[in-house]
């Protein structure tokens, strides 16, 4: 055997906002652009003596990367790769191995909820020994290193095939193929009342899970059929295809319109649930009633202590900063902290490492705890399990009930895709630009009351993150956000998040567009997306 080292010329390495590298297919399977990456992963966060775990989600180019990425690691100096057995791992049973193996970083093959397939795209992130992403210091030494780096190293051997437990050598390195799915469903059974849930499904009680074709089926079965009892069937769509059978495997009511439509109509069963390609987002469906993301951090922060990992209380809750304020209000009244950070999950990780949260999660469907380093859309399903097993409620009844004694959060994302770059960065500007003078004046009927770009200092390093999206904030309550997607590869996604709130003695059954609308409309003359993108309705709303 031995090791080669192949010249090649440096890459733009994404300047990661997110942690790692996420682009097409076509370009990631470019000869030398994975490879580039890795070393530079290697050479800028170490690879010798380290233990490492490697999984994806299954798309395409996902085995191709794999044998590419063991035959770097080996040739790095890798001591051992524990591995999902044929290369899957949802992120969050990625994060838990790296935690429990006590492994020094992980190596996550994904690109979440974005479409797979030849014509899709492809990613892959470094995750830490916490087993939380890699932090900004880490990723910036890699976009550096991506962008300078003359050579890698491979071994020349084949890499084994993916799909016997045990171990296998390669060079000098091992390779541990270990279950994808069982240490996961094991820290679940720890989390959850298993035989309440057990009983719940014993006495009738119907569920839909769709895995939407992608990397949470073996789990869920696993979970929610095996252990659990749920009827055979309940998962659906639980093959992980390459390409998430032609599918946009991102958990809302847009891309899981199947399961919404099943769950609205009259042959509903009593649950729905959804989870992304990666397995780390999650939509919560009841008959009849769609649970919005910023609601159900809300409520499983209100009710987590029914659940045995949750029984002694939570320490505080943390949402991104475009999530609704509804879990505000339920810590005013558990007497916990709150915190607000900026979108995206690495934010959360401090709060989480120095016990200062226990919940946490994003509008986007990203709901988790302290149990991983990432957001788990199979925890945040099992949660609400245990809540209604425990409750003996259906989830339309839960949210009456919250609602009756929080009030409740109007909320709604509203997204324009695939806008010109520069016309979308521009929009932004300008409106940055225009925030001093906003406050006090009337727009569509609405009173600004201020105005502003968020800003974070992270309350444990003391670090700031600057213009993380503006903020609208208007003298009758409601609250608008405006940022731009960070994860799109196409052209730019411009997000904008409305609010209203409406107190515990209001009308909790109202249309939500409806009573967003006239907020959007004063979102519009302020910032002008119609008349600047021609665009007179966003592409998605969630
Ligand atoms: C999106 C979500 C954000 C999430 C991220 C990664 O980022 O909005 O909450 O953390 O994906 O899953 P965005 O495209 O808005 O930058
Ligand atoms: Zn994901």
């Amino acid at each position: 055997m031995q090791v080669q080292a192949v010249s090649t010329t440096p890459i733009d390495g994404q300047k990661p906002g997110t942690s790692g590298l996420r682009k097409k297919v076509t370009e990631f399977s470019t000869p030398g652009y994975l490879e580039n990456y890795v070393q530079a992963i290697f050479d800028a966060w170490g690879a010798e003596g380290k233990t490492l775990v490697l999984g994806g989600d299954g798309r395409f180019f996902n085995k191709a990367a794999m044998a590419t990425v063991l035959r770097m690691a080996a040739a790095n100096g890798v001591t051992r790769m524990i591995v999902g057995r044929d290369g899957l791992l949802s992120t969050p049973a990625a994060s838990h191995l790296i935690r429990t193996r006590q492994a020094d970083g992980g190596l996550i093959l994904s690109a979440s909820h974005n479409p797979g397939g030849p014509d899709g795209d492809f990613g892959l992130k470094l995750n830490v020994a916490s087993g939380g992403p890699a932090p900004e210091a880490v990723t910036d030494a890699i976009f550096a290193a991506s962008g300078a780096i003359s050579r890698y190293l491979i071994l020349d051997n084949d890499a084994p095939a993916l799909d016997t437990l045990g171990e296998a050598p390669l060079g000098d390195m091992i390779i541990e193929m270990v279950d994808p799915v069982s240490d996961y469903a094991d820290l679940m059974e720890q989390l959850f009342d298993f035989d309440a849930i057990r009983a719940l499904f014993a006495n009738g009680f119907t569920m839909c899970f769709d895995a939407m074709h992608a990397v949470t089926g073996p789990y869920a079965i696993e979970i929610l059929e095996r252990r659990l009892g749920a009827a055979r069937g309940t998962v659906v769509n639980g093959v992980p295809s390459e390409d998430f059978n032609g599918g946009h495997p991102d958990p809302n009511p847009v891309w899981a319109h199947v399961l919404f439509d099943l769950m609205m109509g009259s042959e509903a069963p009593d649950f729905g649930a959804a989870s992304d390609g990666d397995g780390d987002r999650n939509m919560i469906l009841g008959r009849g009633a769609y649970v919005t993301p910023s609601d159900s951090l809300a409520v499983l922060v209100a009710n987590a202590q029914l659940a045995p990992g949750y029984a002694g209380g939570i320490s505080g809750v943390a949402r991104s900063m475009p999530t609704s304020a509804a879990a505000d209000r339920v810590a005013r009244a558990l007497g916990i902290e709150a915190f607000q950070t900026p979108t995206g999950w690495k934010f959360f990780g401090n709060l989480l490492d120095h016990g200062r949260i226990t919940i946490c999660g994003e509008e986007s469907a990203g709901t988790g705890s302290d149990h991983v380093r990432e957001k788990d859309g199979l925890w945040a399903v099992l949660l609400w399990l245990n809540i209604l097993a425990r409750r003996g409620q259906s989830v339309a009844e839960i949210m009456v009930d919250h609602w009756a004694r929080f009030g409740r959060d109007y909320y709604s994302r509203h997204d324009y895709e695939a806008l010109p770059k520069p016309e979308a960065e521009a929009l932004v500007a300008d409106l940055r630009a225009t925030l001093p003078g906003l406050s006090g004046r009337t727009f569509a009927g609405l009173g600004v009351s201020n105005a502003e770009d968020f800003a974070y200092l992270d309350p444990i390093d003391g670090s700031t993150s600057a213009r993380q999206g503006i903020i609208l904030q208007f003298t009758t309550g409601e609250r608008a956000v405006l940022r731009l997607s960070g994860t799109g590869t196409e052209g730019a996604t411009l997000r904008v998040y409305l609010e209203r709130f409406e107190g515990p003695e209001g009308n909790h059954g109202l249309d939500t567009q409806e009573v967003l609308a006239p907020l959007a409309r004063a979102v519009d003359q302020i910032a002008g997306i119609a008349t600047r993108t021609g665009r007179t309705a966003p592409d998605v709303m969630t």
